[in-house]
């Protein structure tokens, strides 16, 4: 099938938006699968820089067609800003951009919920959420009481159960807002934006579907990466959606059978933003130097990323379970001049090596990493375009790498324009 997924192997902010932006040219359609406006994917090209939140990367090749499947939430607001964002810097959105009717929709009282809960327990039961409201409509949607971009449009069944939504809910939001104001404030927000968002509301799985039939090429862009993984991260300290590759079929309409291969991007080192486990964590100069040079600041809430060294354990866990084909090696340029450069093999738990991530919560935040010490390399020029230009230490430490791994490298990224980037010679394969 010709189809690509693209998704994060480690804590998100892999470089997911670069690659699409690079490897999306040779696709037809660039679709989310799951995730909302938490994810920040940065595309920065022509001296430009762009951070797409809720639209695919692709919006920033002429031509593309992206699709929001109806496993991503979608806040109505936000959607509008960043179409009208897009459309003032002259990226056409209006007729390249579908929106699933199905796709459930996030509201000011999710928001609300969201800071809520993260303010509740204070700093021992904090997530670290992007406060964007993702937990609480994901919730909705479980509980079977979310509202739907085709509930939505039709102004009585959105009425109906705006209200339900705000009887059941009354209770959490007087303690923070006024139910009668919000409801005034959604009802005249949906009144303007109806309008608006109804042009790309449509059937996407069915728009998907004939696509591959007529053997369109299609890549899926995942938001987030595995170890946020509702089920596989690091629970609690996790989203509340599934950005592994399993989750593309549920979250875009299509069969498993149409999946072809599935690429991770893996960032040289590893970052983290929000709380939670983070057994190669640095909380010395070293990190602060990696933040530094990988300008590792959150593209949607600015907060500082914390930053480590590369861990296997996490991307071994995120190759076997999203059956990931190819890697994608980003960021190598940030560690130039570091000797040695470190790389976690193994952890030493209660005494015990293990190669394994393991799923025990306790364990996870006393995992020690094993390391394996490599040589450094000295700066790398980013117009490089072979593997074999690369300085030899920095080729051993791709080598050592993929042997670490067991999965080769498609494409080496130098930094952060589509240009700065060495594509191996073995290509994507959209099989
Ligand atoms: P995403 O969420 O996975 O799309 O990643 P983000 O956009 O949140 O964070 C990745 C950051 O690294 C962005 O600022 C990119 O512009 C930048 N970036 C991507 N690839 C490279 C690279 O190879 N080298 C450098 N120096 N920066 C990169
Ligand atoms: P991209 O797509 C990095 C993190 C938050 C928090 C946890 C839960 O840019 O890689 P949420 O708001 O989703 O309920 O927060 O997940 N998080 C991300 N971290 N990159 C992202 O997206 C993230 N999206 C959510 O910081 O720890
Ligand atoms: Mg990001």
């Amino acid at each position: 099938m010709p189809s690509v997924v693209v998704l994060g192997t480690q804590w998100g902010d892999e470089g997911k938006g670069k690659i699409v932006h690079l490897l999306g040219k040779q696709a037809d359609y660039i679709v989310r699968y799951q995730g909302g406006p938490n994810a920040g994917h940065t595309v920065v090209f022509d001296g430009k820089k762009f951070v797409l939140h809720l639209i695919p990367a692709g919006i920033l090749i002429p031509k593309k067609i992206c699709v929001i499947g109806n496993g991503v939430v979608v806040d109505p607001l936000s959607i509008r800003e960043e179409i009208e964002l897009l459309e003032k810097r002259n990226i056409q959105v209006k007729g390249r951009l579908f929106i699933s009717e199905l796709a459930h929709l996030i509201f000011p009282y999710h928001k609300i919920l969201d800071a809520a809960r993260e303010e509740a327990g204070g700093k021992a039961t904090r997530i670290g959420t992007t406060r964007k409201g993702i937990g609480p409509t994901y919730a909705d949607k479980v509980e079977r009481v979310g509202i739907r971009m085709v509930d939505y449009l039709e102004p009585d069944t959105f009425a109906r159960l705006l209200e339900q939504n705000l009887a059941l809910k009354a209770h959490l939001i007087e303690k923070f807002s006024s139910v009668e104001k919000l409801r005034r404030e959604i009802l005249e927000q949906a009144e303007r934006l109806r309008p608006f968002l109804e042009p790309f509301a449509c059937d996407t799985s069915a728009l998907l579907n004939r696509a591959l039939d007529k053997k369109k090429k299609v890549m899926f862009e995942s938001a987030q990466g595995t170890l946020l993984d509702i089920d596989f991260g690091t629970y609690p300290f996790v989203t509340s959606s599934n950005p592994i590759a399993g989750s593309v079929g549920a979250g875009c309409g299509i069969g498993p059978s149409r999946i072809g291969s599935v690429m991770g991007i893996v960032k040289a080192y590893t970052t983290r933003v929000g709380e939670g486990p983070f057994p190669t964590e640095l909380k010395d100069d070293m990190g602060e130097r990696l933040r530094k040079a990988g300008q590792e600041f959150g593209a949607t809430t600015g907060r500082p990323r914390r930053c480590g060294w590369f861990d296997a354990p996490v991307v071994r866990r995120s190759i076997m379970v999203n059956g990931i084909t190819d890697l994608v090696l980003t960021k190598i340029d940030v560690l130039a001049n570091i000797d040695p450069i470190k790389i976690c093999v193994a952890y030493k738990v209660d005494g015990k090596v293990t190669k394994d991530f393991p799923n025990s919560r306790s364990a996870q935040q006393r995992c020690e990493p094993v390391y394996k010490a490599v040589p450094g390399f000295g700066a790398i020029s980013s117009d490089l375009k072979r593997f074999k230009d690369l300085p030899v230490k920095a080729q051993k430490y791709v080598k050592t790498l993929e042997g670490i791994l067991g999965v080769k490298f498609s494409v080496i990224s130098l930094g952060r324009s589509r240009d700065e980037t060495i594509q191996m010679a073995r290509k994507v394969t959209w099989v």
